[in-house]
């Protein structure tokens, strides 16, 4: 293998595999995302060329990785979260294969679960919700959400991308019939050390969120409502024990 799209998990450098790590400390090159932790840029060997994904396209991205990857060199294709969950992955992978440049994916702790989780919101809870599905709030080629379909599918919506478009995905699932007390939350920064979240019903939720910055992720269904219950156990554990 001479490229590997590793994830590097959704903020928290400690969140990376095992397997992720010991590549990004033995690479020659390691290509990375903006939204990667910094520490673990700096686990790469001193003499690795580091190259920011920064302002390079997508098509740019996969460019240099054939690059790169023809000249034999060990790369690491470091990327947020998990490479196949809206990561692009999948294109990078694609022209790769098509260069006959050999890769193997590494996976990564999604910001699916992983930045809910940080605000103690598990996104299946049995009882509550059995299914979870995924969305990108903002599409490259601008295509509105499926909303009447999202409205009508139970259990938990996470929706990625979404926080520059908020008033108008709540809005979307509104008008298509989803009930405006759904629970929700966003949570921005998940599982760093400045990571913030708010919640409240699905139809104030876009009122709440003045101040939150990107990355940032909405959670819609009652599991949200499991975060409040979990806290309210564990405080009265601890009064219990004190
Ligand atoms: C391009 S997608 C990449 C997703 C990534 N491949 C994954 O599996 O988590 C970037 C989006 O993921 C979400 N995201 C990633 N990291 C996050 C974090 N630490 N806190 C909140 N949302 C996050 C945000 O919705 C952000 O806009």
């Amino acid at each position: 293998v001479t490229v590997w799209l590793v994830g590097a998990g959704p903020g928290d450098p400690g969140l990376i595999t095992a397997k992720g790590l010991e590549l990004v400390r033995a690479c020659e090159a390691l290509v990375y995302d903006v939204l990667v932790a910094p520490e673990l840029v700096a686990e790469a060997p001193e003499d690795a060329l580091l190259i920011p994904r920064e302002k390079l396209k997508q098509t740019e991205i996969d460019a240099l990785l054939v690059e790169l990857g023809s000249r034999g060199l060990d790369v690491v294709r470091l990327k947020g979260g998990d490479p196949f969950v809206f990561g692009r992955g999948g294109e990078e992978a694609h022209a790769l294969a098509e260069a006959g440049v050999p890769f193997e994916v590494v996976p990564g702790v999604s910001a699916l679960s992983a930045v809910p989780a940080s605000a103690g919101i598990p996104v299946t809870h049995r009882g509550v919700s059995a299914q979870v599905t995924l969305v990108s709030g903002h599409s490259a080629s601008g295509e509105a959400l499926d909303y009447e379909h999202l409205a009508r599918t139970p259990g938990t919506l996470v929706v990625f991308m979404g926080l520059s478009h908020l008033p108008e995905i709540v809005a979307g699932l509104v008008a298509a019939g989803q009930d405006a007390e759904t629970p929700a939350a966003v949570v921005s920064n998940g599982t760093r050390p400045d990571g913030q979240s708010v919640t409240g019903t699905l139809g104030e939720i876009a009122t709440l969120v003045d101040g939150l910055i990107s990355p940032a992720l909405l959670v819609v269904g009652d599991v949200v409502g499991v975060a409040a219950e979990l806290a309210t156990v564990a405080a009265d554990a601890q009064a219990l024990l004190a």
